[in-house]
């Protein structure tokens, strides 16, 4: 069994470092919402559903005994700047806001209506999981060569994950699955933290730099890719890791499948579409070293753009906790059904 990304244990954070993984497995004690907002802006703590749970927890480390809705809010507004574009985040966060006020208004304590409400949004996580890989099953038991991108594994998420839910089940079920991990520049979330849990779990990969996706596919290797994503705008445009609409375009000029896999908490209506994306840029040294190794001259001027949008238009399908849905439209219709 896995470490667990986020434990919320007698009243303290503990996080899983996903920066050390794969050679090293260490916990942080976040003792402070300073740390959380470290820990999500560092990455040590990443993947959208798994930053908006340590988020919605992360409001409560340290919690004054004279905390009031103030507090709860301005925390919110700091975690909340962490990262842009995993909605996750700021879904997380609004909804333990909104709990704070209802709690102030029926006169309940502050600190336990929003642990049982963040350990609600954890366990309601869960339960997305195995939904989204229920409805992702019965397309990798029919095409089981899957390539994926980034981490969108039980790291990322919880247990199952979104992406590789339904490869997990099918490798329950023994169904002969086999997954191409894209290492992913450039930190490397496929070849350190994917392969790792895949390989963890037993189940067989082959994993292959971001620059090798079109040869394993022209070679007829791969049946279907599935990635996470951080945000899905209204019209089924997906933000998710810098590298996925590549993956997106080559897999339409070979005539393969490609599927998002993501929980209600990923879709974003009130986002028109993927332009209104705002895509976060990082640090210039996540291009120029990997950790304390040079890769280029310091003063290399650099892009580090950690996400882009993959059109609707080249998505095959959602694989959601509502099912599989086969067009924009039917996502749409369902999210907007599930707000009424
Ligand atoms: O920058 P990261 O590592 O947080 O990016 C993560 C991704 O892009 C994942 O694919 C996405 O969050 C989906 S996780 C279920």
């Amino acid at each position: 069994m896995l470490t667990p990304s986020v434990v919320w244990q007698a009243g303290s954070l503990h996080l899983l470092d996903q920066t050390l993984l794969p050679q090293r497995k260490v916990v942080l004690l976040c003792e402070s919402v300073e740390q959380v907002f470290e820990a999500i802006q560092q990455l040590r703590v990443r993947g959208a559903p798994a930053i908006g749970i340590a988020a919605a927890y992360g409001l409560l480390v340290d919690f004054p005994a004279d905390a009031d809705l103030a507090l709860i809010r301005e925390r919110a507004t700091f975690l909340e700047s962490a990262r842009p574009t995993a909605v996750n985040l700021a879904w997380a966060l609004r909804r333990m806001v909104s709990r704070a006020e209802a709690a102030v208004a029926a006169g309940e304590a502050l600190l336990p209506a929003l642990a049982r409400e963040a350990s609600d949004i954890h366990d309601e996580d869960r339960r997305s999981c195995r939904l989204i890989g229920e409805a992702g099953l019965s397309i990798v038991t029919a095409k089981p060569r899957v390539l994926t991108h980034c981490n969108a594994g039980a790291l990322a998420v919880s247990e199952l994950g979104t992406a590789l839910a339904p490869i997990y089940l099918a490798h329950q079920q023994g169904v002969d699955v086999h997954v191409f991990v894209d290492e992913t520049r450039p930190l490397l979330q496929g070849a350190r933290l994917t392969a790792w849990e895949l390989g963890q779990s037993g189940v067989p990969r082959t994993l292959i730099a971001d620059n090798m996706v079109a040869h394993v596919m022209s070679r007829g290797l791969v049946d279907v890719v599935i990635t996470g994503a951080d945000r899905v705008a209204a019209n089924g445009d997906a933000a998710n890791k810098i590298g996925t609409l590549g993956v997106a375009v080559m897999a339409r000029h070979y005539g393969i499948p490609f599927y998002i896999a993501c929980p209600a908490s990923t879709v974003d209506l009130s986002t028109p579409d993927g332009s209104a994306i705002e895509i976060e840029h990082r640090d210039p040294d996540e291009i120029r070293r990997f950790r304390s190794e040079w890769m280029s001259d310091a003063d290399t001027p650099v892009l580090n753009p950690a996400f882009d949008v993959t059109p609707a238009e080249l998505i095959t399908g959602y694989m959601t906790d509502r099912g599989l849905l086969d067009s924009p439209q039917q996502l749409a219709a369902t999210f907007s059904a599930a707000a009424d």
